[in-house]
């Protein structure tokens, strides 16, 4: 073998940077995700004082993008039947297609939950521990749900979808009620655990490949409307014991996340399932969160960085009506929804991915006029919310649309996050004690990933009333990309 000679071993060539195109959504001057002019990195510009520093280094690296993706449950499968075909089209194409936020992730209940309008299962309301009344047609979901997860699929053949149940059936339960908590029995742990699979094989069968499932939706609250409590012990010995080993047998390929609730315990449940001496570990792939705890960065942080390999995945995030303000219900929040509300989830995007998550899903992708159906009145905001009482009908796309498309349309699965800092630090709101969906307004804050060609993409936010100035630098790189960030916006660079 020929060595090269010195010289031309060191003259390694500079990184070239292309020119940056970036996006923006701002509330001052209604840019909402707008292709914007696109700009240079200045080799001559030194840094000011006055300024925010955003600094990306690629070479410290970290967890991998699997997507981004919202809920289709039955209440917006209601909706959905109810507009006319035009606005169907429009829907599927606003989430699913490369022109709209392309989704690539969805959550689908298992039966009903609160976003249903009425309370139902796959089994005979009897008991019947063999499963022999299971309808292996699914017909209430062909009726229902499956119009809409088969047309969002036809738009994008890759949707990875994960199932969540909010209940058994009642009679496998102690309270003998789909309703109000209550638990699993010990004697229909098995039946329980064959209805997932069961579950999967149908969808299966309906051309929908399910991808994922988490054990259950939310399983430390009692609540009015679907629910069923497990400990973590008991999480963890439901799923080595039962669903593990079945799903293992009958779908091998499916993800196994635990979980599935607030961040404030996520560490404590990471632990229980995850620990190297824990007996669910080998079958469980991820932990599920949702958001409703506060901002609670740190906890998932320490999740993340216990258990490396394990995905986290934000598996539900909305605001309640009423939450941030009260002016639901009034024209003006049916039609353009409330702007803190898209910042809102641009920081939880943003910090759950600082902190190690491989994604976002937001819950009901569309809900009607009222913020719902649902079954108990548990009336929420949405992305979407469509007025199909109106003699013409409307979908009207709230801030949370605009805002989850900044990441979603641009971090694509298996781009990897590196390392951002503003001022020399990774700086937000980061414990249970800031409340979920408010944005902290003191600094810019940032997010970067380098996709699979080399590209990097770096998102930018400014909560504050005052356009911030910012200088962009790229650790190895020469040149600085200088731009404001205005009040209340959000900026996505691609370069
Ligand atoms: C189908 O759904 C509609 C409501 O969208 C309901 O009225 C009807 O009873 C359902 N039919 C079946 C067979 O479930
Ligand atoms: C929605 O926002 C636009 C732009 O700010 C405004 O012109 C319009 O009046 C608003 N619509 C309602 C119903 O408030």
């Amino acid at each position: 073998m020929r060595c090269l000679p010195l010289a031309l071993a060191v003259s390694l060539p500079t990184p070239i940077l292309s020119s940056v195109t970036w996006y923006q959504t701002s509330s001052s001057n209604g840019d909402k995700l707008s292709s914007k002019t696109p700009l240079e990195f200045d080799k001559l510009h030194s840094p000011t004082s006055s300024s925010h520093a955003v600094n990306i280094d690629p070479e410290t690296t970290y967890q991998a993008i699997l997507g981004f993706g919202g809920a289709l449950t039955q209440s917006s499968a209601t909706v959905y039947k109810q507009l006319n075909d035009e606005l169907r089209e429009e829907l599927i194409q606003s989430y699913y297609s490369d022109s709209g936020l392309d989704f690539s992730i969805g959550r689908l209940p298992i039966h009903s939950c609160d976003f249903s309008t009425e309370s139902y299962t796959f089994v005979s309301d009897e008991v019947d521990s063999d499963l022999s009344t299971f309808d292996d047609e699914v017909v209430y979901d062909q009726n229902l749900s499956l119009p809409l997860i088969k047309d969002a699929l036809a738009v994008n053949p890759n949707l990875k979808f994960f199932g969540s149940p909010w209940s058994p059936p009642a009679w496998m339960k102690d309270n003998n009620n789909m309703l109000y908590g209550g638990k699993l029995l010990d004697e229909f742990k098995q039946s329980w655990a064959s209805y997932f699979s069961r579950w999967i094989k149908a969808y299966g069968n309906q051309g929908v490949q399910i991808w994922g499932i988490t054990v259950q939706n939310e399983p430390e609250a009692s609540q009015t409307w679907e629910s069923c409590i497990y400990t973590a012990e008991e999480t963890r010995d439901f799923v080595a014991d039962y669903l593990g080993p079945t799903l293992n047998s009958d779908h091998p390929s499916v993800k196994i996340f635990g979980f599935d609730h607030n961040k404030d315990h996520i560490k404590d449940w990471s632990d229980i399932l995850l620990a190297d001496d824990s007996k669910s570990k080998d079958y469980i792939d991820g932990i599920a969160f949702h958001w409703y705890s506060g901002a609670c960065f740190d906890n998932v942080k320490a999740s993340f960085e216990a258990y490396p390999d394990a995905m986290f995945l934000p598996s539900e995030a909305t605001y309640e009506l009423t939450v941030l303000d009260d002016d639901e219900s009034t024209e003006e929040w049916l039609v353009n929804g409330t702007y803190a509300k898209g910042e809102g989830y641009g920081y939880d995007i943003l910090g759950d991915l600082e902190s190690g998550s491989v994604g976002w899903t937001d819950w009901n992708i569309v809900l009607d006029q009222d913020g719902g159906p649902n079954h108990v009145g548990n009336y929420c905001d949405a992305a979407v919310v469509a007025d199909v009482k109106s003699e013409v009908m409307t979908l009207n796309y709230h801030p949370q649309y605009y805002y989850i498309g900044h990441f979603s349309k641009f971090l694509k699965e298996g781009a990897v996050r590196v390392k951002s800092t503003v001022n020399g630090e990774e700086e937000m709101s980061s414990d249970c004690v800031w409340p979920y969906g408010k944005c902290d307004e003191k600094t810019v804050h940032t997010t970067a990933f380098l996709g699979e060609e080399g590209g990097i993409t770096v998102v930018v936010m400014n909560c504050g009333d005052d356009d911030k100035e910012m200088e962009l630098t790229v650790e190895g790189v020469d040149g600085t990309l200088v731009n404001v960030v205005p009040a209340h916006s959000i900026q996505t660079y691609v370069f």
